[in-house]
């Protein structure tokens, strides 16, 4: 994985079919998402339940690009070897998750993996300044981290400027979670985000088998910014 900073998509496959998400990976990066986010879910760190290890171990043979894991369970340090055999590329923890960040930003570097930093909207941007030398990406929530569909939290938008001045020249990707859509789109990327994670933005009107509305959904984001 080389860095830079273009500007890429990351459907969230939270918003396609539980049944199908082989066919419905291909289907959305033969239409141009850039990465794969994939949301796990402990229903203790969010009032949600997605899958574990193994689910993404399976789908990991279908992502031929990179697969972004997004870690909302806690604790996450005895999860991380797992997560990394399953083929993980990033894997981002929450720093609401637990009170020893720094080993974990620590272990999932060790273990092989991108390390990424996902922040809750009600978090403070400064919080990672003791940490911006051992993250490959930072993920500022622009929803309550749990479920799909919900609406874009606008006081994210100086937090995401205020992190990019604080990344100054280093390699550290700035990604944007949830109600990601062509309107709010441009505002976090004139703000200096360069990864979207979009899950019913993306993948609404569409299916594996009319899979042309996936494109169109990116196309109208890219087209937005
Ligand atoms: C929310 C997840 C998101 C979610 C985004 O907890 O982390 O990745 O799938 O969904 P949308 O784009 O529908 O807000
Ligand atoms: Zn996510």
């Amino acid at each position: 994985m080389s860095f830079d900073r273009s500007v890429k998509i990351a459907p969230s496959i939270l918003s396609a079919d539980f049944a199908d998400f082989g066919r419905e990976i291909a289907a959305v990066e033969a239409q141009g998402a850039d990465w794969i986010h994939v949301d796990v879910m402990d229903g203790h760190f969010v009032p949600n339940l997605t899958f574990g290890p193994p689910l993404v171990k399976a789908i990991r043979k279908h992502v031929t690009t990179v697969m972004d894991v997004h870690l909302m369970i806690a604790p996450v340090d005895p999860y991380i070897a797992a997560f990394a055999d399953a083929g993980a590329d990033i894997l981002t923890a929450h720093l609401e998750a637990g009170p020893h960040t720094h080993r974990t930003l620590q272990a999932i570097r060790a273990a092989g993996c991108k390390a990424g930093l996902a922040l809750n909207p009600g978090t403070p941007v400064e919080a990672v300044i003791p940490l911006l030398d051992m993250v490959d990406l930072v993920c500022l929530m622009t929803v309550n981290p749990g479920f799909g569909g919900q609406k874009f939290i606008h006081s994210q938008v100086a937090q995401t400027a205020k992190l990019r001045a604080m990344i100054g020249n280093r390699p550290i990707h700035i990604e944007i979670d949830g109600g990601v859509t062509p309107e709010t789109a441009p505002l976090v990327v004139a703000a200096g985000a360069d990864v979207l994670v979009a899950g019913s933005a993306v993948f609404k009107g569409g299916s594996v088998t009319n899979p042309a509305p996936y494109g169109e959904n990116m196309m109208a984001i890219r087209a937005a910014i």
